[in-house]
């Protein structure tokens, strides 16, 4: 599966504030940064530290020296993402830069919000490796992608909701300490938990503005089940589709379609029902906003014992803690890389 560390970026360029603002935004996205001002400082830490993306100015005090980080990142560290930013856009400098391994060339002013988009894509597609090592992890991440997309293509507000949705289920579920099996059938359950909303008769409502009828919510609340039927007889999928059935069931009886209540739940199934209300709540929707870490964390410390289990809701909370900025700026940087929503005040960035 991928790694869900914190991405390390480094940050190039002698215009120390242009740096020092995109590592403020970038650190708030949830990745770790260093920065550096010239050439030599960015090649000495590339010899000491190990980046997952370096993203360098081109033309520093005047000198066309970018390539040259571009050059120490081909010798020193060829797994890493390398994109160049420049004021001076020429079309033969950004093609020499794509031809020498970099992967975007990006126009001043860069936009924080869209390049964080631009990163989070170029690190994951480079960590799926190379077409002559296809894997085990490689497969499952190949197949989570072409479910998200199916799904997507339905509601295309919930672009990169499965993938979050499964690092968020995996995170709690190994501080509950719940065995590496299970961990796994919630993770490939968290994957394709909406899946029965493709199957659903009419889908046009998925994307409506404004309330459910009566009707359209019967229609919507089918699809738990849907999904765990559709999703196949494989006898390794047995928990999962389990916990896809449970995954809209709440600890006090009150979800669907079945109202379960309680331990007739499973812990998986309690996790990523937790997990499923946390990611809508903190996405935008067509119909609506999406909610603050303060509002984020009143709602669920006011749902102790009602709707989520009090051990799952008490780890879930410690977890957002630590992680609640960069989980709440999650939906918004997948969405605009999945081009539904334009970054704020985005500029032309390429
Ligand atoms: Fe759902």
């Amino acid at each position: 599966m991928i790694e869900h560390r914190r991405p390390h970026v480094l940050l190039v360029d002698d215009e120390i504030g242009t740096i020092e603002l995109l590592g403020a935004v970038l650190q708030r996205q949830g990745f770790q940064i260093d920065l550096a001002r010239t050439t030599a400082a960015a090649i000495a830490l590339l010899r000491t530290k190990t980046f997952d993306a370096v993203v360098t100015d081109v033309v520093f005090d005047g000198r066309d020296e970018g390539q040259e980080v571009l050059s120490a990142c081909r010798d020193l560290a060829p797994s890493t993402v390398v994109m160049l930013m420049t004021g001076h856009p020429a079309l033969s400098g950004a093609v020499s830069a794509i031809k020498l391994g970099a992967v975007d060339y990006l126009q001043k002013p860069v936009d924080p919000v869209l390049l964080a988009a631009r990163i989070h894509r170029a690190v994951r597609e480079r960590q799926m490796g190379s077409p002559d090592d296809l894997n085990y992890k490689d497969l499952v991440n190949i197949l989570s992608d072409l479910v998200a997309q199916t799904i997507e293509r339905v509601d295309p507000y919930t672009a990169g909701h499965g993938e979050r949705t499964r690092n968020y289920c995996r995170q709690i579920a190994e501080k509950l300490g719940l065995d590496k099996r299970t961990v796994e059938r919630l993770e490939l359950a968290a994957i394709a938990h909406d899946y029965g909303k493709i199957y659903l008769d009419d889908l046009s409502f998925l994307t409506k503005k404004g309330p459910l009828t009566p009707n359209e919510y019967r229609e919507v609340q089918r699809h738990p089940e849907v999904g765990a039927n559709k999703l196949g007889t494989n006898p390794h999928l047995v928990e999962a589709c389990r916990y896809v059935a449970e995954h809209h069931e709440r600890w006090d009886g009150t979800g669907y379609p079945r109202r379960l209540r309680g331990s007739a739940i499973s812990e998986a199934g309690r996790i990523l029902c937790l997990v499923e209300v946390f990611d809508s709540l903190t996405t935008r929707r067509s119909y609506k906003n999406p909610w603050d870490l303060q509002k984020t964390l009143d709602f669920f410390e006011s749902q102790t014992g009602r709707a989520f289990e009090p051990e799952v809701l008490d780890i879930f909370l410690r977890l957002l803690e630590v992680h609640g900025p960069e989980w709440l700026s999650a939906p918004q940087r997948d969405l605009i890389a999945a081009g539904v929503i334009q970054a704020p005040d985005a500029q032309p960035a390429s």
